[in-house]
């Protein structure tokens, strides 16, 4: 289970009735990045290996020629296309690269966040998969990713905040967590957990971002509730 959003998203995509909860997601090149660009005004680059939030960079278009280039807590503006190409160029590097569309997240005061589905299944080969834990990550000051510095909260406690919506909001992202994690388990039949980052946008839409393989445990530590931990280590054993 290699960790590559490409291919990820390709999974998903084909073979199954998803399609309509992924962002629109391109391999990274000068044409496909102008494209989308021009259909979607604000886009995201990851590396397809990407990790933590690192090496994320929001592009958006603001008029013919200028582009608003938001990364980590540093936002430029560049009047010229084929600066941008160049900059992205030097910070990219030769890793490969997805462009996708920019959701608009739901906000906590001012401060986008989305949250994070644990998914797990049991050894054996006919088991089936179970939501065993989540919680909401608040994008830091100034950042646009949900990975740095941020903090963690009850998803309930978020979508009330953002005053999005309630229960019936999150079964819905946990229904779709369930459908991708069976996706992704018949192709991989060892895989026993995925954590997903699930985007909520503001008119309520429930996106899929990303399902991490191996997701960090310590935030469902660090819940004041031990219940979803425990019940995570429990499934981890069996
Ligand atoms: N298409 C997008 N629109 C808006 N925000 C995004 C988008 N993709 C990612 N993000 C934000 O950036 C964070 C990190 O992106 P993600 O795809 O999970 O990469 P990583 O592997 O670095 O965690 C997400 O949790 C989300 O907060
Ligand atoms: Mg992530």
């Amino acid at each position: 289970m290699k960790r590559d959003k490409w291919l990820q998203y390709r999974i998903l995509r084909d073979g199954s009735s998803l399609a309509g909860r992924l962002p629109e997601t391109q391999l990274f090149t000068k044409d496909a990045l102008t494209k989308m660009l021009l259909q979607y005004r604000s886009v995201v680059l990851k590396p397809r290996d990407g990790r933590y939030g690192r090496d994320i960079v929001f592009i958006k278009r603001n008029g013919p020629n200028a582009y608003r280039i938001h990364n980590e807590k540093n936002a430029v503006t560049m009047r010229d296309t084929n600066k941008l190409l160049k900059w992205l160029r030097k910070t990219n590097s030769d890793r490969g690269y997805i462009v996708q569309r920019r959701l608009q997240l739901a906000q906590i005061g001012r401060k986008p966040f989305d949250i994070r589905i644990m998914v797990q299944r049991k050894k054996g080969s006919s088991s089936t998969w179970n939501v065993t834990g989540s919680y909401a990550k608040v994008a830091a000051q100034g950042y646009l990713v949900t990975n740095v510095a941020s903090r963690t909260i009850p998803v309930l406690e978020a979508l009330k905040l953002a005053e999005i919506g309630d229960r019936s909001l999150l079964v819905k992202a946990e229904r779709i967590a369930l459908l991708a994690a069976k996706q992704l388990g018949e192709r991989y039949p060892k895989l026993r957990q995925v954590g997903f980052d699930i985007g909520i946008d503001r008119k309520r839409r429930i996106w899929i971002i990303e399902g991490n393989y191996q997701p960090d445990l310590r935030p469902f530590r660090l819940l004041k509730d031990p219940s979803m931990h425990r019940r995570i280590l429990w499934y981890k054993e069996h």
